[in-house]
Protein backbone atom coordinates (compact mmCIF):
# COMPACT_ATOMS: atom_id res chain seq x y z
CA UNK A 1 0.00 0.00 0.00
CA UNK A 2 1.30 3.29 -1.02
CA UNK A 3 0.83 5.71 2.01
CA UNK A 4 2.77 9.11 1.36
CA UNK A 5 2.94 11.69 -0.61
CA UNK A 6 5.98 13.56 -1.61
CA UNK A 7 6.52 17.24 -0.45
CA UNK A 8 6.37 18.77 -4.00
CA UNK A 9 3.62 17.09 -4.99
CA UNK A 10 1.25 17.71 -1.90
CA UNK A 11 2.56 21.71 -2.40
CA UNK A 12 1.58 21.41 -5.69
CA UNK A 13 -1.60 19.66 -5.09
CA UNK A 14 -2.43 22.95 -2.39
CA UNK A 15 -1.69 25.25 -5.14
CA UNK A 16 -3.69 23.72 -7.82
CA UNK A 17 -6.65 23.66 -5.07
CA UNK A 18 -6.54 27.69 -4.23
CA UNK A 19 -5.93 28.66 -8.06
CA UNK A 20 -9.20 26.67 -8.68
CA UNK A 21 -11.32 27.80 -6.07
CA UNK A 22 -10.09 31.15 -6.41
CA UNK A 23 -11.94 30.96 -9.89
CA UNK A 24 -14.32 28.43 -9.40
CA UNK A 25 -15.87 28.58 -5.76
CA UNK A 26 -19.72 28.06 -5.67
CA UNK A 27 -21.64 30.76 -4.60
CA UNK A 28 -23.23 29.72 -1.10
CA UNK A 29 -24.75 31.47 1.23
CA UNK A 30 -22.94 30.88 4.32
CA UNK A 31 -19.46 32.04 2.26
CA UNK A 32 -20.55 35.50 1.72
CA UNK A 33 -19.63 37.03 4.96
CA UNK A 34 -18.45 34.19 7.10
CA UNK A 35 -19.13 34.61 10.71
CA UNK A 36 -18.25 31.61 13.24
CA UNK A 37 -21.81 30.94 14.30
CA UNK A 38 -22.45 31.16 10.62
CA UNK A 39 -20.28 28.23 9.79
CA UNK A 40 -21.41 26.72 12.47
CA UNK A 41 -24.64 26.49 11.55
CA UNK A 42 -23.68 25.68 8.16
CA UNK A 43 -21.63 22.91 8.87
CA UNK A 44 -24.24 21.38 11.57
CA UNK A 45 -26.41 21.43 8.23
CA UNK A 46 -24.40 20.06 5.70
CA UNK A 47 -23.28 17.20 7.77
CA UNK A 48 -25.59 14.90 6.62
CA UNK A 49 -27.45 16.92 3.70
CA UNK A 50 -26.44 18.13 1.06
CA UNK A 51 -25.96 21.46 -0.18
CA UNK A 52 -29.09 22.45 -2.77
CA UNK A 53 -31.03 21.53 0.00
CA UNK A 54 -29.25 23.17 3.07
CA UNK A 55 -29.28 26.56 0.89
CA UNK A 56 -33.21 27.49 1.87
CA UNK A 57 -33.07 25.86 5.17
CA UNK A 58 -29.92 28.21 6.10
CA UNK A 59 -31.30 31.02 4.62
CA UNK A 60 -34.52 30.76 6.67
CA UNK A 61 -32.61 29.91 10.18
CA UNK A 62 -29.99 32.49 10.00
CA UNK A 63 -32.59 35.17 9.58
CA UNK A 64 -35.11 33.49 12.35
CA UNK A 65 -32.03 32.94 14.43
CA UNK A 66 -29.43 35.52 13.34
CA UNK A 67 -26.94 34.91 16.45
CA UNK A 68 -25.96 31.99 19.07
CA UNK A 69 -28.34 34.58 21.86
CA UNK A 70 -32.02 34.28 19.71
CA UNK A 71 -31.19 30.61 19.34
CA UNK A 72 -30.67 30.57 22.64
CA UNK A 73 -33.53 31.93 23.50
CA UNK A 74 -35.56 30.25 21.15
CA UNK A 75 -37.77 27.31 22.67
CA UNK A 76 -37.50 23.87 21.30
CA UNK A 77 -40.15 23.61 19.17
CA UNK A 78 -39.17 26.80 17.11
CA UNK A 79 -35.90 25.13 16.55
CA UNK A 80 -37.65 21.65 15.29
CA UNK A 81 -40.08 23.62 13.19
CA UNK A 82 -37.50 25.81 11.42
CA UNK A 83 -35.61 22.01 10.97
CA UNK A 84 -38.49 20.42 9.19
CA UNK A 85 -37.64 18.17 6.30
CA UNK A 86 -34.13 18.61 7.00
CA UNK A 87 -33.51 15.12 8.96
CA UNK A 88 -31.33 14.24 11.76
CA UNK A 89 -33.40 16.46 14.14
CA UNK A 90 -31.23 15.57 17.01
CA UNK A 91 -28.61 18.80 15.07
CA UNK A 92 -31.45 21.48 15.72
CA UNK A 93 -31.68 20.04 19.20
CA UNK A 94 -27.99 20.05 20.06
CA UNK A 95 -27.42 23.38 17.82
CA UNK A 96 -29.94 25.10 20.73
CA UNK A 97 -28.23 23.49 23.76
CA UNK A 98 -24.91 24.67 22.42
CA UNK A 99 -26.40 27.93 21.76
CA UNK A 100 -27.36 27.94 25.35
CA UNK A 101 -23.97 26.49 27.02
CA UNK A 102 -21.96 29.23 24.37
CA UNK A 103 -24.33 32.16 26.41
CA UNK A 104 -23.33 30.51 29.90
CA UNK A 105 -19.87 29.88 29.29
CA UNK A 106 -18.37 32.05 26.08
CA UNK A 107 -20.56 35.65 26.67
CA UNK A 108 -22.90 34.55 23.34
CA UNK A 109 -19.49 33.84 21.34
CA UNK A 110 -18.33 30.76 19.29
CA UNK A 111 -15.49 29.48 21.64
CA UNK A 112 -12.37 29.07 18.98
CA UNK A 113 -10.38 26.38 20.95
CA UNK A 114 -10.67 22.84 19.93
CA UNK A 115 -11.03 21.96 23.19
CA UNK A 116 -14.11 24.02 24.31
CA UNK A 117 -15.90 23.35 20.48
CA UNK A 118 -15.90 19.71 21.15
CA UNK A 119 -17.43 20.09 24.31
CA UNK A 120 -20.46 21.38 22.39
CA UNK A 121 -23.20 18.90 21.79
CA UNK A 122 -23.00 18.13 17.84
CA UNK A 123 -19.80 19.70 17.18
CA UNK A 124 -17.32 16.85 16.28
CA UNK A 125 -13.49 16.92 15.41
CA UNK A 126 -14.75 17.76 11.64
CA UNK A 127 -17.16 20.54 12.67
CA UNK A 128 -14.71 22.31 15.08
CA UNK A 129 -11.99 22.15 12.29
CA UNK A 130 -14.38 23.60 9.54
CA UNK A 131 -15.18 26.25 12.71
CA UNK A 132 -11.96 26.51 13.48
CA UNK A 133 -10.39 26.94 9.67
CA UNK A 134 -12.95 28.68 8.36
CA UNK A 135 -14.02 31.49 10.65
CA UNK A 136 -11.17 32.06 13.01
CA UNK A 137 -8.14 30.66 10.10
CA UNK A 138 -6.18 28.65 11.85
CA UNK A 139 -3.93 26.02 9.80
CA UNK A 140 -6.18 22.86 10.33
CA UNK A 141 -7.47 20.21 7.81
CA UNK A 142 -11.26 19.51 8.03
CA UNK A 143 -11.05 16.35 6.64
CA UNK A 144 -14.61 14.79 6.43
CA UNK A 145 -15.97 11.42 3.64
CA UNK A 146 -15.81 13.72 0.66
CA UNK A 147 -12.19 15.23 1.93
CA UNK A 148 -10.92 11.50 2.27
CA UNK A 149 -12.33 9.97 -0.55
CA UNK A 150 -10.33 12.78 -2.86
CA UNK A 151 -7.07 11.76 -0.76
CA UNK A 152 -7.67 7.59 -1.11
CA UNK A 153 -7.65 8.85 -4.37
CA UNK A 154 -4.56 11.09 -5.11
CA UNK A 155 -2.80 7.89 -2.89
CA UNK A 156 -3.78 5.39 -4.95
CA UNK A 157 -5.49 3.56 -2.18
CA UNK A 158 -7.71 0.92 -2.28
CA UNK A 159 -9.10 0.89 1.23
CA UNK A 160 -12.58 1.77 2.78
CA UNK A 161 -12.23 5.53 3.73
CA UNK A 162 -12.71 4.54 7.66
CA UNK A 163 -10.19 2.12 7.66
CA UNK A 164 -7.71 3.75 10.23
CA UNK A 165 -4.09 3.14 8.34
CA UNK A 166 -5.56 4.91 4.89
CA UNK A 167 -7.15 7.55 7.38
CA UNK A 168 -3.23 8.48 8.95
CA UNK A 169 -2.27 8.22 5.47
CA UNK A 170 -4.79 10.42 4.52
CA UNK A 171 -4.62 13.28 7.28
CA UNK A 172 -0.87 13.39 6.52
CA UNK A 173 -1.49 14.27 2.88
CA UNK A 174 -3.81 16.83 3.95
CA UNK A 175 -2.00 18.80 6.17
CA UNK A 176 0.76 18.45 3.80
CA UNK A 177 -0.76 20.14 1.09
CA UNK A 178 -2.15 22.70 3.25
CA UNK A 179 -0.64 26.13 2.10
CA UNK A 180 -0.08 27.42 5.43
CA UNK A 181 -2.60 31.09 6.15
CA UNK A 182 -4.97 29.42 3.81
CA UNK A 183 -6.98 27.04 5.53
CA UNK A 184 -10.34 28.26 4.75
CA UNK A 185 -9.84 28.56 1.25
CA UNK A 186 -7.87 24.92 1.03
CA UNK A 187 -11.15 23.53 3.04
CA UNK A 188 -13.71 24.84 0.95
CA UNK A 189 -11.90 24.43 -2.02
CA UNK A 190 -11.79 20.60 -1.51
CA UNK A 191 -15.24 20.11 -0.87
CA UNK A 192 -16.18 21.73 -3.84
CA UNK A 193 -13.65 19.84 -5.74
CA UNK A 194 -15.00 16.55 -3.89
CA UNK A 195 -18.90 17.45 -4.93
CA UNK A 196 -17.76 18.88 -8.79
CA UNK A 197 -14.73 16.75 -9.51
CA UNK A 198 -13.71 13.98 -7.85
CA UNK A 199 -17.36 13.18 -7.15
CA UNK A 200 -18.21 9.63 -5.36
CA UNK A 201 -19.36 8.08 -8.43
CA UNK A 202 -18.18 9.09 -12.07
CA UNK A 203 -15.01 11.39 -11.33
CA UNK A 204 -14.17 14.06 -13.74
CA UNK A 205 -11.16 12.88 -14.54
CA UNK A 206 -11.07 14.66 -17.91
CA UNK A 207 -11.34 18.03 -16.61
CA UNK A 208 -9.37 17.19 -13.46
CA UNK A 209 -6.28 19.47 -12.82
CA UNK A 210 -4.78 17.26 -10.60
CA UNK A 211 -5.54 14.21 -12.57
CA UNK A 212 -1.33 13.67 -13.73
CA UNK A 213 -0.41 13.57 -10.12
CA UNK A 214 -3.32 11.39 -8.68
CA UNK A 215 -2.25 7.56 -8.36
CA UNK A 216 -6.07 6.19 -8.64
CA UNK A 217 -6.38 7.59 -12.08
CA UNK A 218 -2.30 6.40 -13.13
CA UNK A 219 -3.73 2.84 -11.98
CA UNK A 220 -7.06 3.28 -13.59
CA UNK A 221 -8.67 2.68 -9.82
CA UNK A 222 -10.79 5.67 -9.75
CA UNK A 223 -14.10 4.16 -9.77
CA UNK A 224 -12.75 1.24 -6.83
CA UNK A 225 -11.28 3.96 -4.55
CA UNK A 226 -12.76 3.84 -2.08
CA UNK A 227 -13.94 0.34 -1.19
CA UNK A 228 -17.44 0.27 -0.65
CA UNK A 229 -19.31 -1.22 2.07
CA UNK A 230 -22.02 -3.72 1.18
CA UNK A 231 -25.16 -1.45 2.86
CA UNK A 232 -28.35 -2.79 2.88
CA UNK A 233 -31.76 -1.26 3.85
CA UNK A 234 -33.30 -2.92 6.63
CA UNK A 235 -37.19 -3.07 6.45
CA UNK A 236 -39.63 -2.19 8.49
CA UNK A 237 -43.60 -2.11 8.97
CA UNK A 238 -45.08 0.26 11.09
CA UNK A 239 -48.69 1.10 11.67
CA UNK A 240 -50.45 4.71 13.10
CA UNK A 241 -53.72 5.25 14.05
CA UNK A 242 -55.19 9.15 12.83
CA UNK A 243 -57.84 10.15 15.74
CA UNK A 244 -59.88 12.93 14.55
CA UNK A 245 -62.93 13.82 16.51
CA UNK A 246 -65.06 17.46 15.48
CA UNK A 247 -62.13 18.70 13.54
CA UNK A 248 -59.35 17.82 15.63
CA UNK A 249 -56.49 15.67 15.77
CA UNK A 250 -54.62 12.99 18.56
CA UNK A 251 -50.83 13.55 18.19
CA UNK A 252 -47.87 12.70 20.82
CA UNK A 253 -44.73 13.86 21.58
CA UNK A 254 -41.82 11.63 21.10
CA UNK A 255 -39.88 11.14 24.09
CA UNK A 256 -36.01 12.83 25.02
CA UNK A 257 -33.13 10.86 24.56
CA UNK A 258 -34.45 8.47 21.39
CA UNK A 259 -35.05 9.21 17.62
CA UNK A 260 -37.07 12.30 16.63
CA UNK A 261 -36.73 13.83 20.19
CA UNK A 262 -39.23 16.39 21.09
CA UNK A 263 -41.09 16.00 17.52
CA UNK A 264 -44.87 15.12 17.26
CA UNK A 265 -46.20 11.95 15.70
CA UNK A 266 -49.11 9.93 15.25
CA UNK A 267 -49.53 7.02 17.67
CA UNK A 268 -48.33 3.82 16.66
CA UNK A 269 -45.37 1.42 16.53
CA UNK A 270 -44.05 -1.35 14.36
CA UNK A 271 -45.60 -4.50 12.71
CA UNK A 272 -44.33 -7.70 14.36
CA UNK A 273 -43.71 -10.93 12.61
CA UNK A 274 -46.88 -12.50 11.86
CA UNK A 275 -49.27 -10.40 12.89
CA UNK A 276 -51.30 -8.07 10.59
CA UNK A 277 -51.50 -4.38 10.26
CA UNK A 278 -54.92 -4.10 11.71
CA UNK A 279 -53.64 -6.06 14.95
CA UNK A 280 -50.50 -4.27 15.23
CA UNK A 281 -52.07 -1.26 15.37
CA UNK A 282 -54.52 -2.41 18.15
CA UNK A 283 -51.88 -3.82 20.58
CA UNK A 284 -49.67 -0.39 20.03
CA UNK A 285 -52.40 1.29 21.24
CA UNK A 286 -53.40 -1.13 24.36
CA UNK A 287 -49.62 -0.98 25.28
CA UNK A 288 -48.45 2.56 24.60
CA UNK A 289 -51.80 4.58 25.22
CA UNK A 290 -53.78 2.01 27.49
CA UNK A 291 -56.83 2.45 24.93
CA UNK A 292 -58.91 0.11 23.15
CA UNK A 293 -59.08 0.48 19.65
CA UNK A 294 -60.48 -0.91 16.70
CA UNK A 295 -58.84 0.50 13.49
CA UNK A 296 -61.20 2.00 10.40
CA UNK A 297 -60.34 2.31 7.23
CA UNK A 298 -56.97 2.45 6.01
CA UNK A 299 -56.44 6.42 5.11
CA UNK A 300 -52.42 6.09 3.62
CA UNK A 301 -50.01 3.68 3.01
CA UNK A 302 -46.29 5.31 2.20
CA UNK A 303 -43.02 4.51 1.98
CA UNK A 304 -40.36 6.23 3.29
CA UNK A 305 -36.36 6.04 3.49
CA UNK A 306 -34.13 7.00 6.40
CA UNK A 307 -30.39 6.40 6.04
CA UNK A 308 -30.93 2.35 6.60
CA UNK A 309 -33.98 1.76 6.81
CA UNK A 310 -36.93 1.24 4.62
CA UNK A 311 -40.07 2.19 6.57
CA UNK A 312 -43.59 0.92 4.72
CA UNK A 313 -45.78 2.66 7.06
CA UNK A 314 -49.92 2.34 6.96
CA UNK A 315 -52.08 4.85 8.88
CA UNK A 316 -55.72 4.12 10.06
CA UNK A 317 -58.31 6.10 10.73
CA UNK A 318 -59.91 5.33 14.20
CA UNK A 319 -63.04 5.83 16.09
CA UNK A 320 -61.30 7.73 19.74
CA UNK A 321 -62.05 5.62 22.50
CA UNK A 322 -62.59 8.13 25.58
CA UNK A 323 -59.62 6.80 27.57
CA UNK A 324 -57.03 8.19 25.30
CA UNK A 325 -54.59 9.87 27.45
CA UNK A 326 -54.16 14.12 27.39
CA UNK A 327 -50.95 15.82 28.91
CA UNK A 328 -47.95 17.50 28.13
CA UNK A 329 -47.36 14.75 25.17
CA UNK A 330 -50.79 13.51 24.36
CA UNK A 331 -53.12 16.87 22.66
CA UNK A 332 -55.90 17.12 20.55
CA UNK A 333 -54.63 19.52 17.66
CA UNK A 334 -57.11 21.89 15.21
CA UNK A 335 -55.75 20.05 12.16
CA UNK A 336 -55.21 23.43 10.64
CA UNK A 337 -52.95 24.28 13.42
CA UNK A 338 -50.81 21.22 12.91
CA UNK A 339 -48.07 22.98 11.27
CA UNK A 340 -47.03 24.28 14.01
CA UNK A 341 -45.89 20.83 15.17
CA UNK A 342 -42.63 20.17 14.17
CA UNK A 343 -42.76 16.28 12.70
CA UNK A 344 -41.04 13.60 11.06
CA UNK A 345 -41.35 13.69 7.54
CA UNK A 346 -43.23 10.77 7.45
CA UNK A 347 -46.08 12.08 9.59
CA UNK A 348 -46.40 15.25 7.81
CA UNK A 349 -47.31 12.94 4.38
CA UNK A 350 -50.08 11.70 6.78
CA UNK A 351 -51.15 15.05 7.97
CA UNK A 352 -51.41 16.34 3.71
CA UNK A 353 -53.04 12.41 3.50
CA UNK A 354 -55.87 13.59 5.98
CA UNK A 355 -56.17 17.11 4.74
CA UNK A 356 -56.78 15.53 1.28
CA UNK A 357 -59.06 13.69 2.92
CA UNK A 358 -60.67 15.93 4.94
CA UNK A 359 -61.93 18.04 1.65
CA UNK A 360 -63.25 14.82 -0.07
CA UNK A 361 -60.37 14.40 -2.21
CA UNK A 362 -59.41 11.26 -0.25
CA UNK A 363 -62.26 8.69 -1.51
CA UNK A 364 -58.86 6.26 -2.07
CA UNK A 365 -56.18 5.47 0.13
CA UNK A 366 -52.84 7.79 -0.63
CA UNK A 367 -49.95 5.72 -1.55
CA UNK A 368 -47.00 6.83 -2.20
CA UNK A 369 -43.24 6.30 -2.42
CA UNK A 370 -40.62 8.98 -1.35
CA UNK A 371 -36.78 8.24 -0.98
CA UNK A 372 -35.04 10.79 1.32
CA UNK A 373 -37.37 12.07 3.29
CA UNK A 374 -39.32 14.75 1.10
CA UNK A 375 -36.94 17.85 0.67
CA UNK A 376 -33.94 15.87 2.79
CA UNK A 377 -31.20 14.40 0.51
CA UNK A 378 -29.11 12.37 2.65
CA UNK A 379 -25.61 12.65 1.71
CA UNK A 380 -24.22 9.68 3.63
CA UNK A 381 -24.94 7.13 1.60
CA UNK A 382 -24.10 8.84 -1.60
CA UNK A 383 -20.91 10.18 -0.12
CA UNK A 384 -19.16 7.80 2.42
N1 LIG B 1 -19.78 20.56 2.82
C1 LIG B 1 -19.45 20.66 4.11
N2 LIG B 1 -19.12 21.92 4.41
C2 LIG B 1 -19.24 22.62 3.27
C3 LIG B 1 -19.02 23.98 2.93
N3 LIG B 1 -18.64 24.86 3.84
N4 LIG B 1 -19.25 24.35 1.65
C4 LIG B 1 -19.66 23.45 0.75
N5 LIG B 1 -19.87 22.17 1.00
C5 LIG B 1 -19.66 21.75 2.26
Amino acid sequence: MLCAMDARTAHLIGRRLLAWYGKSARDLPWRHSPTPYGVWVSEVMLQQTVVATVIPYFERWMARFPDVASLASADEREALAAWEGLGYYRRALNLRRAARLAMEGHGGRVPSSQAALLNLPGVGPYIASAIRSLAFGKDEVALDANVARVFLRLLGLRAEAGDATARRAIRGAAEQALPPGRSGDYNQALMDFGSLICRPRRPRCADCFLAEKCEAFRRGLQHDVPQRTAGTLKRIRTVVAVFVTDGRVYVQKRPPGGLFEGMWEFPGGKVQGGETPRRALARECREELGASVTPGRKLAELTHYYTVFEVRLRAFLCPAPPELPEDEAHRWVPLGELDRYPMPSANRRIVAALEAHAQGQGSAPVRRSRRGGGARRTRRRARA
